[in-house]
């Protein structure tokens, strides 16, 4: 059985796609989810579908001791971030080459970068008149929204767009995409 964990800060839309995705599937399944909020939204979804939570202090996350014990004792293939926004410890990116993936709501190298993040990036392709966006699964690296690319996906901006369904349009991508993207690289 293949091992996610999931990694997440905040309402866990896309998470919750994840887990439901995989619900049933005899070779890869959810087993942990890791946030750094105790107000996550998240940890509902964790608990609601009988998946361990983890609330992870700055100081956890970074202690290969702490976090990494856990994920190397549940097996962990792959690390999913899904709007996580601390930035991913070198232990862990050592330990897990290739094996840690990140979603971003836009078309990256545009509108990444540390702060960028939920309405913030949506706010930001509308102000720069952008007539497309997207969304970018990629490789997670030692900086915020680099790395190789995996999957891009687009969607037409058009008039009298808002950030708001700017929004709808890019997670409606995600919660596509997401999922499948992540049983291609188990797989
Ligand atoms: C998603 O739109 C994801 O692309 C974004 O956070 C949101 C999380 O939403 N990630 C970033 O902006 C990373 N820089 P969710 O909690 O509903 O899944």
């Amino acid at each position: 059985m293949k091992q996610i964990a999931i990694f997440a800060s905040g309402t866990g839309s896309n998470a919750e796609a994840i887990i439901e995705y995989f619900k049933g599937n005899s070779s890869i399944q959810v087993a942990l989810v890791v946030t750094n909020n105790p107000e996550a939204g998240v940890i509902k979804i964790a608990h609601r579908n009988k998946i361990i939570s983890a609330i992870v202090s700055k100081s956890a996350l970074n202690d290969p001791e702490i976090l990494g014990r856990v994920l190397a004792t549940l097996n962990i293939d792959i690390i999913v971030l899904a709007g996580f926004l601390q930035l991913i410890p070198g232990y862990l990116l050592q330990r897990y080459p290739n094996k840690i993936i990140n979603l971003h709501p836009a078309l990256l190298p545009k509108h990444g970068g540390k702060g960028m993040y939920g309405m913030k990036v949506h706010e930001a392709v509308l102000a720069n008149g952008d007539v497309e966006t997207g969304i970018t699964i990629h490789y997670v690296n030692e900086r915020y929204d680099e790395g190789e690319v995996i999957l891009q996906k687009t969607t037409d901006i058009t008039l009298g767009d808002t950030s708001e369904t700017i929004a709808q349009k890019v997670q409606k991508l995600e919660h596509e995409w997401f999922p499948k993207t992540i049983e291609k690289l188990l797989l």
